[in-house]
């Protein structure tokens, strides 16, 4: 597996493969890798020919400051990992390496942003969406994978590739959880003991929604499942949203004729914010 920290040198190492026709999957990634990334990476180099992976913590899709600086750092164990999941190449530069001038791009998505994630972190899809672009345009990936934890990332993602008219495709994953229901993300290795033993109710509170949402309206759902959760020591709901997932918009009622609809939860658990989603019937 080759390392690379510089666009051009990962830049005429991909030259060659191109050259052989081989198709590129791509994975981009903050690090402080587990299972649910892993997955992501499996997918990818039983897909394509190379896999590439970046591994790069990006200043500015962070609106906190504290979260920036305690974000998990774990660049050689990712790399031991990533060599053991068949991973062919990765990229992991620098801020300078991928900032080296003033970011002046502009990215516009509409709802899509107003709404959870973009309501609550502004600026975060912009600096996402700077960052993948500029990835896709250095690694000029046949496909890139995206875990659904992120839905709202992925569906700003698609929407950028649409816009912009990108020959990536995008292939959404499912949510790789733990054995009792967490949804894996590298937030979790910042929890105390306490605070992970509480965790797994945001799946569960989100299982029940799921297994009540043919009987009771979206308003009685949103209730209960911010109840439940704020109701557990040290936790404190950012918002519940039920949304078709078409559009990401919070739904007051169920629509009529049904469409595929999920819920979307974020809360902070002490200091550190999780989130989490789950497919509903409508
Ligand atoms: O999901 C993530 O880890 C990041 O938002 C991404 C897509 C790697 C962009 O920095």
């Amino acid at each position: 597996m080759e390392v690379f920290t510089t666009i051009s040198a990962i830049r005429s190492w991909l030259e060659c493969h191109r050259k052989d026709a081989d198709s590129i999957g791509f994975v981009p990634t903050m690090g402080a890798l587990h299972e649910g990334h892993l997955e992501l990476v499996r997918r990818s180099v039983k897909e394509n020919d190379v896999t590439v992976v970046s591994i790069f913590v990006n200043p500015i899709q962070f609106n906190n400051k504290e979260d920036l600086a305690k974000y998990p750092r774990t660049l050689d164990t990712d790399l031991e990992m990533l060599r053991a999941a068949g991973c062919h190449a990765v990229f992991a530069p620098s801020a300078e390496e991928m900032y080296p001038e003033e970011v002046k791009e502009q990215y516009i998505f509409g709802p899509l942003e107003t709404v959870m994630e973009g309501a609550f972190r502004p600026g975060h899809f912009h600096g996402v969406a700077v960052v993948v672009r500029r990835l896709f345009d250095i690694v000029e990936p046949a496909r890139a994978y995206f875990g659904e934890k992120d839905y709202q990332q992925l569906r700003i993602i698609q929407a950028l590739v649409k816009q912009l008219g990108l020959g990536v495709e995008i292939i959404p994953c499912p949510i790789v959880r733990e054995a009792d229901g967490l949804a894996m993300s590298s937030r979790n290795q910042r929890l105390s003991l306490p605070e992970r033993a509480v965790a797994p109710v945001i799946h569960d509170t989100l299982s029940k929604v799921r297994e009540m949402s043919r009987e009771k309206t979206v308003e009685y759902l949103v209730n209960y499942a911010t109840d439940r959760l704020n109701g557990v020591p040290g936790m404190s709901v950012e918002y519940f949203s039920i949304a078709r997932t078409s559009d990401l918009q919070p739904l007051q009622h169920w629509p009529e004729p049904p469409e595929p609809c999920a819920a979307f939860v974020a809360v902070n658990l002490g200091r550190i914010r999780l989130i989490d989603n789950m497919m509903l019937y409508s």
